[in-house]
Parts: structure tokens; sequence; C-alpha cells
């Protein structure tokens, strides 16, 4: 008898638990003790009880809110059937759904008709024009991954609704600021590389044997990222050159295009899913390497000059799982406001079999004695 009431005292404490448990999910991750905080690899929720819905995202911060814009994801499926959600938040832990902020189009043709491929997307602000710019990756309805085009859209606010431009290759017809006139006037016999890895076709990649090949339709551009620097001028970092080259172009003053101007970095280096940021006049730069879906070891790479020369440095994560990038691959960086020199490293960590069920990961950047950023898992913290 008395084993029985424990029992049910037990059953009741875990029901007590439970519902304690569901009522207090809140932004970031799980929160049992009812204090906020981001909790990595969690289910996380908006302010409506909605998993949130946001992946390869980036962030702006605009008066006084952040604003987050990811990949809507269906549950299953590859190819975007709604388009880029939005969620804000003052606090990056309670977040409202906005909606969606750029939708696919019904029209038959369009570049970013139902079931194409919208990818990382990433907004900046122009002070210039007032306007909200966002550029994204994307690939056209029912071509795969072949067409690695970039696409631009803009806003009048920073939630949207924003209005599609138009899409392609990056800066065709011209050469990259770091590629020498011996290169650029090589005639390469494509047929002698058919073959990928071997020596030969290593060292004709970063004589620039793609960066030709698609001299005349333009580059292309895969995963991506925008950064603005302090004078204004925007930057697009996107893996080009079949995802085996980083390129760093610059973008026009109104930021709806690309001037021309740009580099490569790390030729056939098959970086991915670059972040960058900027710390007392240093650029930080983290990528992955090329596993598609699979979480791989994340570089970190670094320049004094954002159109100057980069070099790479070992992996920035530390700890367990460090050589996985704790299961995630790198969206973005934020720098926090209000917080001198405090930095979040934002990855994702995917689930292929539920795309819409991939987690994110978001942990404070760190600096060791020397300077140089590192990352070590938390369980969970609170960026404010
Ligand atoms: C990853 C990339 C993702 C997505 C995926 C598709 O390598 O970072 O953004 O494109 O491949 O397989």
């Amino acid at each position: 008898m008395l084993k029985q009431d424990y029992k049910k005292r037990l059953v009741y404490i875990f029901l007590a638990l439970g519902v304690l448990f569901g009522i207090s999910v809140q932004g970031c991750g799980l929160v049992a003790d009812g204090d906020k905080g981001i909790i990595s690899g969690e289910v996380w929720r908006d302010m409506n009880g909605d998993t949130i819905n946001a992946h390869g995202g980036g962030l702006i911060f605009h008066e006084g809110k952040y604003y987050w814009f990811g990949e809507n994801r269906p549950a299953s499926g590859f190819v975007t059937e709604k388009g880029i959600n939005c969620y804000s938040s003052v606090d990056l832990c309670d977040w409202k759904y906005e909606g969606i902020a750029l939708g696919v189009s019904g029209e038959e043709g369009h570049d970013i008709e139902k079931g194409c491929i919208m990818e990382r997307p990433k907004v900046i602000y122009n002070e210039k024009t007032g306007k909200f710019v966002m550029w994204f990756h994307l690939e056209l309805k029912g071509k795969g991954y072949e067409p690695a085009r970039a696409a631009v859209a803009i806003s009048d606010s920073p939630a949207g609704p924003y209005r599609f431009i138009r899409s392609g290759r990056v800066n065709p017809g011209i050469y990259p600021l770091n590629m020498g006139t011996e290169e650029q006037e090589i005639e390469w016999d494509f047929s002698e590389y058919k073959e990928w890895w071997t020596p030969e076709w290593y060292s004709a990649i970063e004589k620039g044997l793609f960066l030709k090949r698609d001299m005349e339709g333009g580059q292309m551009s895969r995963d991506m990222t925008l950064f603005v620097d302090d004078d204004g001028k925007g930057y697009h970092i996107y893996s080009s050159e079949d995802n085996l080259t980083l390129q760093i172009a610059e973008l026009s003053d109104d930021y709806l295009g690309h001037t021309g101007r740009y580099i490569r970095i790390f030729p056939g280096g098959h970086n991915e899913a670059p972040a960058i940021f900027k710390k007392d006049g240093t650029y930080w730069m983290i990528t992955s390497g090329c596993t598609g879906w699979e979480p791989n070891k994340a570089r970190l790479l670094t320049a004094t000059s954002i159109l100057g020369e980069w070099k790479q440095l070992p992996n920035p994560c530390v700890g367990e799982k460090a050589d996985k990038t704790f299961g995630g691959q790198s969206t973005y960086i934020l720098p926090l406001q209000g917080k001198e020199d405090r930095f979040v490293f934002m990855a994702d960590s995917w689930r292929p079999e539920s795309l819409s069920d991939s987690r994110y990961i978001w942990l404070p950047i760190q600096f060791n004695e020397k300077g140089i950023p590192f990352i070590e898992w938390v369980d969970r913290w609170k960026p404010y």
C-alpha cells in the first residue's frame, strides 16, 4: 500500500514537471526554472510556442531589436516551399515571429518560383539609401545545385516584406584583384583536367582553372555571408569555383550589385559556410569544410585588410566534439549590441532527414591571451 502511494506520488511529480516544462518552453531552448538562456541543440520555440524555422541564418540589429532571417525548411524534402523567415527579439531569447520576409513566387519560370532552393539569407542596412538589402544563395527550380547564383532583394523595413530584384552569377568577365596577368592569360585545355584531386588538377585550380571556365557567365556563388565594414562598404563572401575557393567581392554603394573588385582566397581550400567579424582592426572568418549536411572541423581565417592577404589558423573550436564543430556548421557571427567585444558564433546542426528539425548552436566567442578567438561548448548561457 505504502509502496503504491509512493509510486503515485512519483507519477504526480513527473506530471507536474511535465506541465512546468511544457509551459516554460521559451525563446532559446528549454527553460526548466523560468530563467531564460541559450541552450544549443535543443528545440527552440518562438513566443507563440512554435518551433523556430530559420536555418542558415543571419541577424541584424536595428533600432533596439535583433532581426533573425533564416531558411524556412519543410519537414521533408530539400526545396524551398515558403521562403525566408524573419523573427525579432530584444534579448536574443524571446523571439517574435515576423512572418515570411521574402516569399517564393507562384509564377512559373520565376527565379524564386516555389521549389527553388533559397539558402543562407543575410540582411544588411544601407545608411545611404535607408533600405534593407537581403542577399541569399539561390538555386533555380529543378536544377539541383548547378545554377549557383547569388540573389538580392530589398525592403524599406527590417522585417520585410522584401522585394526580389534579381539573381545571377557574380562579376562576369572580370578577373580578381589578386590574380596576376600571367595566370589570367593561361589558355586551359579543360579536357586535361577531367579527373579531380590529382596534383596537376590542384595546381590548375590554384591558378584559376574554374575561375576561367566561369569567366563569361560569372563566378559561382553558393554558401555566403555579408559584411559591412566601418567605412560603410559592403562585402559579399561566398564559396565559388565549385565550392573549392572563397571569393570576397565588394558591393556597390547601394549594396544591390557588385563593383567588380574581388579577390579569391584559399584556392582549392574547400571552404564553405563563411561567417565573419572584425575586432580591433583584424578580420576573423570561421568556415567549415565541405561535407554537405555532415559536420566537420571548422577553420579560422584572418586578415588585416578585407581584400588583402588572408592566412589560416588552427581550428577555433576546443574541447569535446571540437573536431566536428560541436555537430554544427557556421552560419553567422553576431556582435552583441551594447557589449564591447562580445560576439556570438552561430551554427546549424543539420538534420537532413527532416530539415525543419535542424537545430541551432549559438556559443560565445572567447579570446586567448594573444587575442585569437576560440569557441568552447557552453551548456547554457545568457547573452544579456
Ligand atoms: C552544405 C551547405 C548548406 C547546403 C547543403 C546542401 O554543405 O553548407 O548550406 O547547401 O550543403 O547539401
